[in-house]
């Protein structure tokens, strides 16, 4: 089988991701019965982390174990990649050593050398460009709670991040439109983002314009994980860009709110929106384990019919 993968969400089709959505189903479905599910005994995970986490790396963790898997942690400081070892010399040898490979990182770039000197597939746990697996798993997330999300409007609040341009890639691939509102300065860049047109967004200079009539609202920190040095000029320039009762208000009626976590209550989102009824954050939480078991499960068996 070539090696596949998933270093931004357009790396697989339309098909295959709608094949994951569905494989997260069963794979959900079994895991509440308490079936046992091993289809990848003997292999192993290793992730590699040069960033902060917690779902990440309990989702890909818990994930590969549950699946009959093993899973190696890594990170910068007690690794030979904190002291200047070379991308590509680790990717050899790393994958010589494993079936599969998870990096949170910073720049694309850095992921993208791992993967090209890699012999297993490499997922991209974050980078400061894409954010791929927790789009796979906010869209499973929507459909779990109303159906396909195609030709639907979900709106981005704030930064034009690493979590905005992964929407953007998956509107594009699956069908979908996002507003877009974010303050002066601040806004997308098609390319980083790395789109193929406009068709798909809108952007909005008022943030409860891009709200009109959404069928999710969603939000992220203001400042990403290796922007800390911008924190106190973001924090200014983002103020009236926080998700609130107002904004959800003029959002459909049945619309949902989703942050991918963590949170800054009183800053990009109210403590009355991501604790209210239209949140659905930790059912978004939960699902990085199903949507990445099924992930994992396709990068290393193709697709299975059981
Ligand atoms: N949403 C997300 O990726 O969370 P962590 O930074 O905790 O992994
Ligand atoms: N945009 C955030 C997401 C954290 C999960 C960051 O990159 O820090």
């Amino acid at each position: 089988m070539q090696i596949k993968h998933f270093l931004q969400f357009k790396d697989l089709t339309r098909d295959e991701i709608n094949y994951l959505f569905d494989r997260a189903r069963v794979i959900k479905q079994r895991f509440k019965r308490y079936e046992t599910y091993r289809p990848l005994v003997d292999r192993t995970l290793v992730m590699i982390f040069e960033k902060a986490s917690t779902r990440t790396r309990l989702s890909f963790e818990a994930g590969a174990q549950q699946l009959g898997a093993s899973a190696i942690y890594l990170n910068t400081r007690d690794s030979q990649l904190g002291r200047g070892e070379p991308v590509e010399d680790a990717a050899q040898v790393i994958s010589r050593m494993c079936d599969l490979v998870m990096i949170r990182t910073f720049e694309q770039t850095i992921i993208e050398r791992f993967a090209a000197n890699s012999r297993v597939p490499v997922i991209n746990g974050l980078t400061n460009e894409y954010h791929p697996c927790q789009i796979l798993a906010d869209i499973f997330t929507f459909i779990e709670h109303r159906g396909s999300i195609t030709g639907k409007t979900v709106t981005w609040i704030g930064d034009s991040n690493n979590v905005c341009n992964t929407w953007l890639q998956a509107a594009e691939l699956l069908d979908f439109n996002v507003h877009v509102s974010t303050p002066p300065g601040y806004e997308i860049e098609p390319e980083r983002a790395g789109l193929f047109g406009t068709s798909h967004f809108e952007q909005f200079d008022d943030p409860m314009q891009a709200c009109a009539g959404a069928d999710l609202v969603t939000t992220d920190v203001w400042t990403s994980m290796g922007f800390e040095d911008e924190n106190e000029e973001r924090r200014e320039a983002f103020a009236d860009w926080c998700v609130d009762a107002d904004m959800m208000r003029v959002a459909r009626p049945d619309a949902l709110f989703m942050h991918c976590l963590p949170a800054h209550r009183g800053e990009e989102v109210t403590a009355e929106v991501i604790d209210g009824p239209q949140s659905v954050v930790w059912d978004e939480a939960e699902n990085r384990l199903h949507a990445q078991k099924a992930l994992m499960e396709y990068l290393l068996l193709g697709r299975v019919e059981s």
